[in-house]
């Protein structure tokens, strides 16, 4: 039986882009258009025993540099920055039930229970006007009242039930980029970051690759929509791995997200290619963070030199406007770096080519 005659579902961007119209028209209405932007921040939670490697690791790999490192009761949190992109928060220690332990539990995530690329942090400029219009729609956050941080107010969604990330919002009140409160101590650390030939030629945080079910895929995209700024920008299919790369933009915001998902479902589970292994694997979560560069010739062989794992090859070309390559996946986050140069003026995320080469390559994690 082909996959074709045995699918019980499959996607199509007609019925995504019907949907994705109302979404944008309630957007509108709600006065939530604009109302949040570009990325901030993310969090990134390890485990106790793996906080400090995860940021050291992190430190090594990326262009991001250590600027605060802080403890709140037992919460220890590492911030990492570079000055071109949204800065990574790595934390641990959290107070209270994990909200995103069901989703953690699978075959090949359940020995790390609370490590996850938990929250994607957009900025607000008005965090009040943001939660009622999001109570209006029914969204459910994972604290009643906004958190008063100090220097900043935040909100979180509860873990999606798609994709297992949370949304959050931040509003600064005084400089961007501050988040430790006065309760807060410094956190005792000899962590630094490493004088590296590629320290100074990884950037910006390109975007974020989160891999979902095939049949999440619409209500995923539709979902994130109504808690961001950010509208469905285009999906490419790759039938012969049964995935679909969707991107999702929002104006010149310089963070992209793509989500990840099959084509079809089966009925049999034939066909079910690496994107739906995966999530069967580690369940939905994000599979890869990118970061630019303007160097990738000489910097992958150099991460390669130094031990960095990699499931892929370099691949694409100059001509193509696009050179890309997926690091193995981090025993302390679970996260693959993706390493991004373009070149002329090319502004997309992958050739059909590169999708196909990438996807294959992550079957092997
Ligand atoms: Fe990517």
């Amino acid at each position: 039986m082909t996959l074709e005659k045995d699918a019980v579902l499959k996607n199509s961007d007609n019925r995504l882009l019907e949907q994705a119209a109302q979404v944008l028209e309630e957007r509108r209405k709600l006065g939530l258009e604009g109302l949040t932007g570009d990325l901030a921040f993310i969090m990134i939670q390890t485990e106790a025993d793996r906080h400090e490697a995860a940021a050291a690791e992190l430190l090594r790999y990326t262009g991001h540099d250590l600027v605060d490192a802080f403890v709140c009761g037992e919460e220890k949190t590492f911030v990492l920055r570079h000055p071109a992109s949204a800065d990574i928060l790595v934390r641990t220690g959290r107070p209270g039930p994990n909200p995103f332990a069901e989703i953690n539990s699978h075959p090949k995530s359940a020995h790390l229970p609370n490590t996850r690329l938990e929250t994607l942090v957009f900025h607000c400029r008005d965090i009040e006007a943001y939660r009622d219009a999001q109570l209006e729609r029914g969204v459910q956050f994972l604290t009643d009242e906004i958190q008063e941080w100090g220097p900043c107010r935040f909100l979180q969604s509860r873990p999606s039930p798609y994709t297992g990330n949370s949304v959050g919002v931040v509003e600064f009140l005084g400089d961007t980029g501050r988040y430790r409160g006065d309760a807060c101590a410094d956190l005792p650390s000899s962590l630094s970051k490493p004088e590296t030939p590629w320290a100074k030629a990884v950037s910006t945080l390109d975007h974020i690759a989160t891999r979902v079910r095939a049949e999440h895929r619409d209500p995923a995209i539709l979902e994130y929509m109504g808690l961001t700024n950010y509208s469905f920008a285009f999906a490419i299919y790759v039938p012969e791995l049964n995935s679909i790369t969707n991107v999702a933009r929002c104006g010149t915001a310089r963070f992209a997200q793509v989500f990840t998902s099959g084509i079809s479902v089966s009925g049999s589970g034939e066909g079910e290619g690496p994107t739906e292994a995966f999530v069967r694997n580690y369940g939905a979560r994000v599979h890869h963070m990118a970061f630019l560069t303007e160097q990738i010739g000489e910097m992958d062989p150099a991460l390669r030199r130094d031990g960095l794992e990699f499931l892929s090859d370099l691949v694409g070309s100059e001509e193509d406007g696009i050179r890309q390559s997926f690091s193995a996946p981090s025993p302390n986050t679970l996260l693959v770096n993706e390493y991004i140069q373009r070149f002329g003026d090319f502004d997309g995320f992958f050739t059909q080519k590169n999708v196909t080469l990438l996807t294959e390559a992550s079957g092997r994690q």
